[in-house]
Order: C-alpha cells, then sequence, then structure tokens
C-alpha cells in the first residue's frame, strides 16, 4: 500500500523524506509527493509517476534545502484514478494543514456530502482528502492541531495512517493510526514517522511501534505518544531493530512470499472495509448497482485468478443459485463463445494486465456483454476497459507467486454472491447475519492460526522435499484449492503436482499412487467429507502418503493430519488458501529455490 514518511530535525527535511520514499519503492506506487514549510507558507508538490518526476518538480519549487520538517508518500491508488489531484499531500480549506494518508476512509462519501453542503471545495476523488478537510473544519472549533486530529478521527471510519504538518507550527508532526502501520524513529536531533522501517533506517534503528487508536507528535528533540480519543499521553517503550534494509522492506520475513501470505488477515479486513452495513447486515457493492443479477455469470481469468473464479463459482451458484461458467482466458480467447443477452462477463486479475484476460474482456464487450472487472491495481487495463470495477483491496503483491491476491478475490466473490442472494431474496435475515459474520471473523482467525500453520508447514516440509511429484486432491470448493495448491508447490520449488477433484482420482491419477507419489488432500468436514475420507482409503490401500488438511476432528487415516480452525459454512477455503502456500513456500524455502523470482515466471503475463 501507500508509503508514508514524516521527518522532523536538523538535516534538510526534503532531501531526507525523498531518500526514505524511495527505500518504500518496493512496495509499488504510481505517483508521489511531499510538503513541507518556507517562509512564505506551506508547499505541496506531486507528480503522478516516478520519484524523479517528484524531484523534477521540486527544482522549481525554491529553497526548499531549508526546511526543518517535511511530510512524503507514496500513492498506490485505492478511490480514484493514479494522477496529480489524487496524489498525496492533500491540503485543508485553508491551506494551514496538509497530510498524508495510507489506508481507506470508509464513510468519506457522508462526511463530503456534509462539507459540501457547508461550500467546501474538493480537488481530488480521494477519501484522503476529505480527511484532512475535516481535520480543518474541527480546527475552527479546537484549541491545539492534536484536538482537532481526535474530533476528525473520531468520526472517520475505516483504516488510516496519517501525517500532519501545520503552516502554524514549524518544525512539528503530528500522525495517527488505526489498522495501517505506522512507526516512529527516534534520532539525535532528529525523529522520524512512517509507515515501514527501511524508511529511515540509514538513520536510525531505534523505533516506537505504533498502536491502534495512538496518536504522536514529534519535532526535532522530543516525541509524545497519547491516546487519539483522549489524548492522555501514553508510556511507549523504543526497541532496537536488527534487520538490514532488505529484511526490513520485507517486514522481517525472509522472502516478500512469506510476507505476503502473513498479510492475510489485514486483506481480509481492508476488502470488508465499507463493504458491509453493520446494521442491517447487507453487503454494499455500489460499482455493480446499476447491474441487474446476471441471468449467468462468466469468468475469465488465468493461473491463481481462475482458480479463485472457480471458487467463486461454488459460491455464487449456491447462495444465489446464478449459473457460472469460467473459462481459462487464453481459451476463451479463441472459442467463439456463445454469449447470451442476460450474461455478464467478469475479468479477474491481480495485476489487471494480462493479455489473454484483456483479450477475453475486449471479446466480451464485442458481443455487447456488460464486462466486470475484478482486480487489485487501480488504473490498469482491466479496470480502464471493464464497464464496472470492484477493486481487490490486497496491495502490492511484490512476489511472483500469487498469494494475498487469492484470497481478496475470493473475499469479493464470497460478498458478490452474498449480494446476489440479497437481492434475489434467497436469503433469511438470520443466514444473511450468519454468512456476514462468517467473513468478518476470518481475519482474526487467520491471525491467530498462521504461525502455527507456518510451524506445521515447516515440519512437513523437511518429510516431503525429497518428493518429485505431489497429487493434491479436494472435493466441491475445495477442487480449485487443490489445483491452487499444486499450482503453487509446482511454480515455485519445481517438483511436479497435480491438482485434481478427489472423485475423479480413480479414474486415472490413481494409477501414479506409490510410496514414493504422496498426497495433499484437502478434507475438511462438509457434505462430501465421508466422500473425501473414502478417497483417501484408495490411496492408503495403494501405499500412498497422505497430508491431509481437515478440521473433522481425529478419525481420518493419513499419515499427517493436519488441523484447521473452524470457520462459518463454506469459509474453510480461507484457512486452506494458506495452509497450501505456506507449505509450498517451506518446501521451496528448504530446497534453497529462488521463492520470490521463480524461474521462467513473470508476474504479469502482458504477451500471449
Ligand atoms: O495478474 P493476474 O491475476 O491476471 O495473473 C494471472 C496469472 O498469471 C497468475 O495468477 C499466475 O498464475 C501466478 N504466477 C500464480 O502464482
Amino acid at each position: 500500500m501507500c508509503g508514508i514518511i514524516g521527518y522532523a530535525g536538523h538535516r534538510p527535511a526534503v532531501p531526507v523524506s525523498l531518500e526514505g520514499l524511495r527505500r518504500l519503492e518496493y512496495r509499488g506506487y504510481d505517483s508521489a509527493g511531499v510538503a513541507f514549510k518556507l517562509d512564505g507558507g506551506l508547499v505541496v508538490i506531486k507528480e503522478k509517476g516516478k520519484i524523479a518526476a517528484l524531484e523534477e518538480a521540486l527544482e522549481e519549487a525554491g529553497n526548499f534545502m531549508n526546511a526543518t520538517a517535511a511530510l512524503a508518500h507514496t500513492r498506490w491508488a485505492t478511490h480514484g484514478v493514479p494522477n496529480r489531484p489524487n496524489a498525496h499531500p492533500h491540503l485543508d480549506q485553508s491551506g494551514e494543514l496538509a497530510m498524508v494518508h495510507n489506508g481507506i476512509i470508509e464513510n468519506y462519501t457522508e462526511l463530503k456530502q456534509e462539507m459540501l453542503q457547508k461550500g467546501i471545495s474538493f480537488y481530488s476523488e480521494t477519501d484522503s482528502e476529505v480527511l484532512v478537510k475535516l481535520v480543518g473544519e474541527c480546527m475552527k472549533e479546537s484549541g491545539s492541531v492534536e484536538e482537532a486530529l481526535s474530533k476528525a478521527l473520531s468520526r472517520a471510519e475505516g483504516a488510516y495512517a496519517v501525517v500532519l504538518i501545520s503552516n502554524a507550527h514549524p518544525g512539528r508532526l503530528w500522525a495517527a493510526r488505526k489498522q495501517s502501520p505506522l512507526v516512529l524513529g527516534l534520532g539525535t536531533g532528529e525523529n522520524f514517522l512512517a509507515s515501514d522501517v527501511p524508511a529511515f533506517l540509514p538513520y536510525t534503528r531505534e523505533v516506537v511501534f505504533l498502536d491502534d487508536g495512538e496518536m504522536v507528535v514529534i519535532d526535532a528533540n522530543s516525541w509524545k505518544v497519547m491516546d487519539a480519543a483522549t489524548l492522555q499521553a501514553k508510556e511507549k517503550k523504543s526497541q532496537t531493530i536488527t534487520w538490514d534494509v532488505q529484511a526490513a522492506q520485507k517486514g522481517g520475513f525472509k522472502h516478500f512470499m512469506l510476507k505476503e501470505i502473513m498479510e492475510q488477515p489485514k486483506v481480509v479486513r481492508d476488502c470488508l472495509t465499507g463493504r458491509i452495513d453493520q446494521q442491517k447486515k447487507t453487503v454494499k457493492l455500489p460499482e455493480i448497482d446499476g447491474l441487474p443479477v446476471p441471468k449467468r455469470l462468466v469468468i475469465v481469468a488465468c493461473g491463481t485468478s481462475s482458480y479463485a473464479g472457480m471458487w467463486g463459482k461454488y459460491i455464487i451458484e449456491k447462495m444465489a443459485r446464478v449459473p457460472v461458467d469460467v473459462a481459462i482466458a487464453s481459451e476463451f480467447r479463441y472459442a467463439d463463445p456463445i454469449l447470451a443477452e442476460g450474461d455478464q462477463v467478469m475479468a479477474i486479475s491481480q495485476s489487471g494486465e494480462t493479455a489473454d484476460t484483456l483479450a477475453g474482456l475486449r471479446l466480451a464487450r464485442e458481443h455487447g456483454i456488460p464486462v466486470i472487472g475484478l482486480c487489485n491495481v487501480v488504473g490498469s487495463s482491466v479496470a480502464r476497459e471493464s464497464d464496472h470495477v470492484l477493486y481487490t483491496q490486497a496491495g502490492p503483491e511484490i512476489s511472483v507467486a500469487s498469494t494475498k491476491a487469492m484470497c481478496s478475490q475470493m473475499v469479493m466473490l464470497f460478498l458478490l454472491g452474498l449480494s446476489y442472494a440479497e437481492r434475489k431474496g434467497l436469503l433469511s435475515d438470520e443466514d444473511r447475519a450468519a454468512a456476514v459474520s462468517g467473513i468478518q471473523e476470518i481475519a482474526g482467525v487467520l491471525e491467530q492460526s498462521l504461525p502455527a500453520m507456518r510451524d506445521t508447514a515447516r515440519h512437513l516440509a523437511r518429510s516431503y522435499s525429497s518428493a518429485d511429484n505431489f497429487l493434491y486432491l479436494g472435493r466441491g470448493p475445495y477442487c480449485p484449492l487443490a489445483m491452487e495448491g499444486a499450482l503453487k508447490l509446482k511454480e515455485i520449488s519445481y517438483i511436479h503436482a497435480e491438482g485434481y477433484a478427489a472423485g475423479e482420482m480413480k479414474h486415472g491419477p490413481i494409477a501414479l499412487i506409490d510410496p514414493r507419489f504422496p498426497t495433499f488432500a484437502i478434507a475438511l468436514a462438509d457434505d462430501l467429507f465421508s466422500k473425501v475420507k473414502s478417497n483417501l482409503i484408495e490411496v492408503k490401500a495403494r501405499g500412498g502418503k497422505i497430508i491431509a488438511l481437515t478440521n473433522a476432528g481425529p478419525g481420518l487415516e493419513v499419515d499427517h493430519p493436519w488441523y484447521l480452525p473452524q470457520v462459518w459454512g463454506p469459509l474453510g477455503a480461507f484457512t486452506v488458501l494458506p495452509a497450501v502456500q505456506l507449505f509450498a513456500y517451506e518446501i521451496a524455502d528448504y530446497l534453497g529455490k529462488d521463492v520470490d523470482q521463480p524461474r521462467n515466471l513473470a508476474k504479469s503475463v502482458t504477451v500471449e
């Protein structure tokens, strides 16, 4: 997501901030900006594109070397296309405050409406500009910047890490966080604020990690953490970071893939932000409000995104009784597909740039079929060319192997199924409330279980890393998860793996089973559990070793049962997904493979 740095101290603040932004470049961004105070007032410079473009623009900004405090930002678009007006920092209505923001303000439309009625103008499409203008409004009745910030934040729903600079208080910065990372760096005669440690690591290793609901004010020689609601001072202990810059960019994890797997609780939360009406327990997908429930939904995607689509098929058909076909984009584009009135096409793509998926999208539009893009990168080709766009909120995915993107796509497909079911009147109030609570509980369940899952994966990887082949089995909604597990294993460890519908095994793959050909089964306690159990007995009878993901308690005759937590109904896939990802990751790492950059693969496949 967005990168933030704030600096107050004895060095020239603007170059230090820009250098900090460069160390956050690995997070991905589409625009960059900086704010600082000169004699004439606050200066805000921002540009679409790379930091070099910002530096060029700065050349014309007078003597920025005199600024002693600055804040800077790299934007990964979530609201509004990547362009200069949407880039941060944003100014309040008086021009006295400038702010950078990382996160999503859920109720920004309501807040904006309120301020528009007061005659306040907006220059961007962002939720972030709404927030700084709200602080500006609160300044009118507050005695201090911290009081105004506190009041504004009490009205903001959603996630944020913000840093604020005021023209009236040179050399000082304010910051606060809720559900978005923010860390304070403590130097001698200088202090830093950043979304991520690498931003200031060359200057200090002494850090204070801020917690949700905390606010901090810094200048060159002091820092004070407060409760953001009450403004009561809080005791915080600093700690010393031992990571180098590279490790810090990966959040202390060895690889981006591991970091991205472990980020999935946050991804689920971010995807749900603003999507649920808490009172009514209904789903909000305003981007497709104008579209009727389709007679048939055709999902077009490649690789991991297509497996998310296959999982979505089970969910949408089961909950909403809307027929869903899933087409691999490279086949769809040349298949002369039959598309009829009432059909809608959904193009799923993390990058939004996959050539085959784009070709499928264009073909559908040539047939006059409405296209919904489900993608992660704002302003990407899929987003621009679709009639309607649903953005996933996975944040930049750096590892070539896709992990958290699939999780985010699954959240959105679940919400889509739920919203179709609501619109068709198929759900009782109780069922709808159960489904909504079910998905809302996933982030917490994952947060608790991911560390233990990783230990299990590491332990199993040692025992199974010498296998040359693997069979992944699952039934119903877990069949696409079996395929995804196999894809992850082959793409990063180069071990051959097949994902199969467990019931199909006896029609061919069973011939392969022997003591050197292990099976990775998904055997969760659903209505197909007894069928999967029988399939596994057939594997055992042929001497095959079995790892089985299950939440069914003891009773499975397998070599390594891997117990997963209980979650609501069909959402078990959210616990299976990180398990198969971690298993592939741990094997590849154990074998010393280049986990983040596997051979022959590209992150974004922009050619046929
Ligand atoms: O960016 P997209 O979601 O369109 O990418 C689709 C596939 O290229 C991608 O999922 C690929 O299969 C990954 N390497 C899987 O980890």
